[in-house]
């Protein structure tokens, strides 16, 4: 994978995928800034470099615009964990959104809105991949934990403008190249996350790899569930007894 640590930004914008589907309350304030945080590196490398940055993310799963899914809420929160100004676009593609990029100056960060607000995204559109790879001239993928998604922006965007892997890319995948490839047994794997729906295939997958494994967070309910133990009000996936 070609990492953005041999390139320079200088006066160079940096469209970056980013994965900012963070925890919101009920009164939208983020609850955990850890994705927000995990992708600073990139970014300030690429203002280092003298580049700019148009950061785009999903939030949810929306089904078309949803007001409560925008990610306008996560501004400030930006803003603080950075601690530099970031400008919105309100929209991911179209006139006003080019627009706000094209005035774009060196320094500056712009965050584009919920790409799930058009569900081209999640179908993988190519046309779509390709109005949003106008926005940038170098393509940074830095949303490891979306890189499973055939998504345009994840997969398709990469036909249409160079690409490099992030900086959270790359540690994640150096973190499990050397958690398989250096095995020393006996080997526990402890896999946690609450979409027992989107792992369940990898936790299938490592039954062969490890000694034992441990499943946490909000899947685990989902097991006990399937076990047919109650958990009460506890976090789970619905309808999920039919993959376990
Ligand atoms: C996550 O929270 O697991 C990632 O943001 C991916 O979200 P998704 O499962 O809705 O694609």
């Amino acid at each position: 994978m070609k990492t953005i640590l041999g390139f320079n930004f200088s006066n160079k914008t940096a469209l970056i995928r980013v994965d900012f589907n963070v925890p919101l309350d009920a009164n939208l304030q983020v609850t955990d800034n850890t994705r927000i945080l995990s992708a600073k590196p990139t970014i300030l490398k690429v203002l280092k470099d003298g580049g700019s940055c148009v950061l785009m993310s999903h939030l949810g799963r929306p089904k078309g615009n949803q007001e409560n899914l925008s990610l306008i809420h996560i501004v400030s929160e930006i803003e603080k964990t950075l601690d530099r100004k970031v400008t919105f676009a309100p929209d991911c593609i179209g006139a006003e959104t080019e627009g706000v990029v094209n005035n774009i100056k060196p320094g500056d960060i712009i965050l584009l809105e919920n790409l799930r607000f058009y569900s081209e995204e999640t179908e993988g559109d190519v046309a779509f991949a390709e109005k949003l790879s106008t926005l940038g001239q170098i393509y940074v993928n830095d949303a490891f934990s979306c890189s499973h998604r055939a998504h345009a922006s994840i997969s398709k965007i990469t036909k249409f403008v160079p690409s490099y892997g992030g900086l959270q890319l790359n540690l994640e995948i150096n973190a499990l190249t050397k958690i398989t490839s250096e095995i020393q047994r006996p080997i526990t794997c402890i896999i946690g996350g609450s979409k027992i729906s989107s792992k369940i295939n990898v936790i299938k997958n490592l039954i062969s790899k490890f000694d034992n494994i441990i499943i946490v967070g909000g899947m685990a309910n989902n097991i006990l569930k399937y076990k047919g133990y109650e958990i009460g009000k506890s976090i789970q996936e619905n309808n999920c007894n039919k993959i376990i």
